[in-house]
């Protein structure tokens, strides 16, 4: 018996030790293959300072002498040239990936980096080229707040999702946004924000929708844009994301979009060719996913042909995080720089160089592309950070986004409320307000302000029975209260559970307030997709809260408003008849619950408009015969997993649909562009959104001059409050020869703030060649002669006036 377990013993202590060795090479193998394994390259920090030839230059190679990459008089491309004529093959190589994911986990010494940034451009110590900082993201610049041994803390702005800031349709304050992120990120020395993201919503549950604008490719373009030249104008970059056709989370790494070229370049592409042209960005991340069965990163027609030779695009492009599987078939195609950079690629490019399967031309053309964005640099240029953005002023720029891009979807003579009101917040939502969604789309943010406090600060009193409620729910319920942190807050959500009104409660509630303000939430992110039920779907609970606590108001002849606190579509056409009013307060970034208040008060007239539509069954877009349905969380292990063991193709016969691959069997039809074509009923449809006022739309004005189409109108406030509208402009081809949505956003517009009985005129152009479809026999763009109906739209279903214009001759088919 003795022997027994002492030989039990011994085989535990083996297996116990075995582990531990184990472990210990594990944790070495990832810490030299993904997080450190740079050490030949530190970075150079002090340089002398040198005149020569009667300039002043930092003397970066230490060789006493101005040479042209040092002189910052000279044109950049000379520069580059220069710098690159003097780098080895070695350091050229090296500069291709990153230096791993250390700063990232906040692996960095005290002191060192910026931690929480989460790649790098790596330096070339021998010619003193400095490190260059990458960091997340779409709604505001993502580092680590706290620092070790500092007690200062490095809080960013949370701005409002993607979806919202495209509802605002206000190209003139998303740069204004993109003007605040960019000065952040150059205050805290980032010198590219991995953002806007520019994919199509094609479907509504992709979980990371809300870091993307809309389902129409001209307005993603041309809010991305905005953004784009917002940052950009500080002289920091940013990565435009994710290239291309990358609409689902689930098995994001491996997914083979099988998709038309017609879809591809009318819809997916669509988007990032106008941010190409209107705003010449610093950088494109390419995908994870495949498109037709080649990684996106190792797409030379995606990242040559198209994006470099057709578009004219002169930035770099870069890998998603640990994106595409083989590095010199990467690199040859056209995608410069490896991101976050492992040991793995490093050697392989290395190896592929020895063996002559990547071309040293096509390594000088990717570094030359890499050195051009580190001249531009604030780094390059000296630019000293003061890490002390001004984030009072950003608060201030964010309350005002965020409430101009809610969306007023119902009005039953109740919104405005009067502040003296006493509001009865209702749901768990209300008290806990969601800012952004989760993953690498998330803001450390130093404070989110709840709809409770948003209210109270606009002089509201918050009913106290309704608060009373909300405090007994969370204390006892306290360990689902815990927000998530660090790797953990990236792929898991914060979602408490909902609350539950006892008939007491809710009799107390009703009595005491003069309105009923019940807040519904959703938070999703990378890492999944959404699901049907208990998602897109309200739960049963939640609609028997909307119906029950509605009665219990209307019985007594108060007023019932629903909040939408959502990163994405939900199902409204069931339950939408019960409340009095709606507001879509998306995901409003850090002030969310002030700009909320800012439009039930009064104080801000709504004015956004939805950039997708609101069906009435998620089945009804066409998009969900080919959208995983049972979707799984990625998890932390599941990423680390797939980091040490990348995917393996699997044989074909394996391939599972939905997951391994997605056909876009729809093609073209996505969103408005199928329910339109179809003609079927949608709940809210796209470019839909109240106001407090009305306007009228004067009589419309067309003419063509050289290849434009000119339009003209005038708007008039015919209401009593002051308020802003959207106007867009469908073009639609009649009689057409071939299969044609029915109508497509051309243009669209803000007005100003129009006070009651003032007009603005409206002036909006549609360039000839953007009424042109893809011609799948020729490969090539083709316009159709003959008469096209231009509409002026309140929304795609709401068209005030229709002109048509004939192209005649000027259509070469
Ligand atoms: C995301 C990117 C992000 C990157 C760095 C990836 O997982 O897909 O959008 O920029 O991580 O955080």
């Amino acid at each position: 018996m003795k022997k027994k377990l002492l030989l039990g013993l011994k085989i535990l202590g083996v297996l116990v030790l075995l582990l531990i060795v184990a472990g210990f090479f594990g944790v070495r193998y990832f810490n030299k293959t993904f997080l450190s394994f740079e050490e030949d390259y530190a970075e150079v920090t002090t340089f002398t300072e040198v005149v020569g030839e009667g300039h002043t230059f930092l003397d970066r190679n230490g060789n006493g002498k101005l040479d042209v990459y040092e002189d910052d008089r000279q044109p950049i491309d000379e520069r580059v040239a220069d710098a690159l004529s003097q780098m080895t093959l070695e350091e050229k190589i090296h500069l291709l990936k990153g230096s791993g994911l250390a700063s990232a986990m906040g692996r960095t010494e005290p002191g060192t980096g910026i931690p929480g940034a989460v790649g790098t451009i790596v330096p070339t110590p021998r010619l003193g080229l400095p490190t260059i900082y990458l960091s997340d993201g779409p709604a505001g610049l993502r580092i680590l707040p706290t620092r070790e041994g500092e007690e200062r803390t490095y809080y960013c702005t949370a701005f409002p999702i993607a979806t919202l800031l495209a509802s605002s349709w206000n190209e003139k304050l998303i740069y204004d946004v993109g003007n605040a992120m960019g000065t952040e990120a150059k205050e805290y020395g980032i010198d590219v924000i991995l953002g806007p993201g520019a994919n199509i919503h094609r479907h509504p549950l992709c979980g990371r929708n809300f870091e993307y604008f809309s389902e129409d490719p001209l307005l993603s373009g041309y809010m991305g844009a905005a953004i784009i030249n917002g940052i950009e104008s500080n002289g920091v970059g940013t990565s435009v994301k994710h290239f291309v056709a990358n609409n689902q989370e689930t098995e994001r790494f491996v997914n083979n979009v099988i998709v038309s070229e017609r879809a591809l370049r009318e819809i997916y592409l669509k988007g990032f060719e106008h941010i190409v042209k209107k705003a010449q960005p610093w950088t494109i991340m390419s995908s994870y996913n495949k498109v037709n069965g080649t990684y996106t990163s190792e797409s030379s027609h995606l990242l040559t042909n198209i994006l470099r030779d057709e578009w004219k695009f002169e930035g770099l492009v870069m890998t998603d995080w640990f994106g595409g599987k083989n590095p010199p078939a990467q690199i040859t195609a056209g995608n410069d720089l490896l991101e976050p950079g492992t040991n793995r690629q490093w050697k392989a490019l290395k190896e592929a160089v020895e063996n002559g399967t990547l071309s040293k031309e096509a390594i000088d053309v990717a570094a030359g592309r890499i050195l051009r964005l580190v001249f531009n640099s604030k780094k390059m240029k000296g630019y000293i950070f003061g890490n002390d953005p001004d984030l009072a002023a950003h608060a201030a720029i964010t309350r005002k986004l965020a409430a101009e891009g809610m969306v007023l979807l119902k009005n039953e003579n109740t919104l405005p409320l009067s502040n003296n009101k006493n509001i009865a917040l209702l749901g768990v939502t209300s008290y806990e307000f969601i800012a952004g969604g989760t993953g690498s789309g998330d803001v450390n943010e130093a404070y989110t302000v709840s709809l409770a406090e948003g209210l109270a600060n606009a002089g509201f009193a918050i009913n106290e029975a309704g608060q009373k409620a909300f405090q007994a729910h969370k204390s006892t319920n306290k360990e689902d209260f815990k927000k998530p942190e660090g790797m953990e807050a990236i792929f898991s959500p914060f979602t408490p559970p909902e609350m539950s009104y006892s008939k007491e409660q809710i009799d107390e509630i009703v009595s005491s307030a003069d309105v009923g303000v019940l807040t519904l939430g959703r938070n999703a992110g990378e890492g999944g997709d959404r699901v049907e039920k208990d998602d897109f779907l309200l739960t049963d609970h939640e609609k028997g809260m909307i119906a029950q606590l509605t009665d219990a108001f209307h019985a007594v002849g108060k007023k019932m408003v629903v909040v939408l606190n959502i990163g994405g579509v939900i199902e409204t056409a069931s339950w939408k008849d019960l409340p009095d009013a709606i507001l879509l307060a998306w995901q409003g970034g850090q002030e969310g619950g002030n700009s909320v208040a800012d439009i039930l008060s009064g104080t801000v007239n709504p004015s956004g408009k939805l950039p997708m539509t609101f069906p009435v069954h998620l089945a009804d877009h066409a998009s969900h015969a080919n959208f995983p349905k049972n979707p799984e969380m990625m998890s932390v292990s599941g990423m680390m997993k797939n980091l040490v063991f990348p995917p393996d193709e699997k044989p074909k016969a394996e391939w599972i649909r939905d997951e391994d691959y997605t056909n876009y069997d729809e093609g073209i039809y996505v969103g408005y562009r199928h329910f339109d074509k179809q003609q079927m009923d949608v709940s809210y449809p796209f470019g839909y959104g109240l106001s407090y006022t009305d306007f009228q739309y004067g009589e419309m004005e067309a003419s063509v001059e050289k290849d434009t189409i000119n339009i003209s109108f005038a708007i008039t406030n015919i209401g009593e409050t002051a308020g802003k509208e959207v106007v867009q402009l469908y073009a639609e081809k009649l009689n057409t020869a071939i299969d044609r949505p029915r109508q497509e956003l051309r243009a669209f517009s803000k007005t100003k703030i129009l006070e009651p009985g003032a007009t603005d005129s409206i002036m909006l152009q549609i360039p000839v060649p953007e009424l042109r479809y893809w011609n799948e026999e020729k490969k090539d763009w083709s316009l159709e002669n003959g008469a096209y109906a231009i509409k002026v739209a309140a929304s795609s279903r709401d068209i005030r006036q229709k002109v048509v214009i004939d192209l005649g001759e000027k259509a070469q088919n």
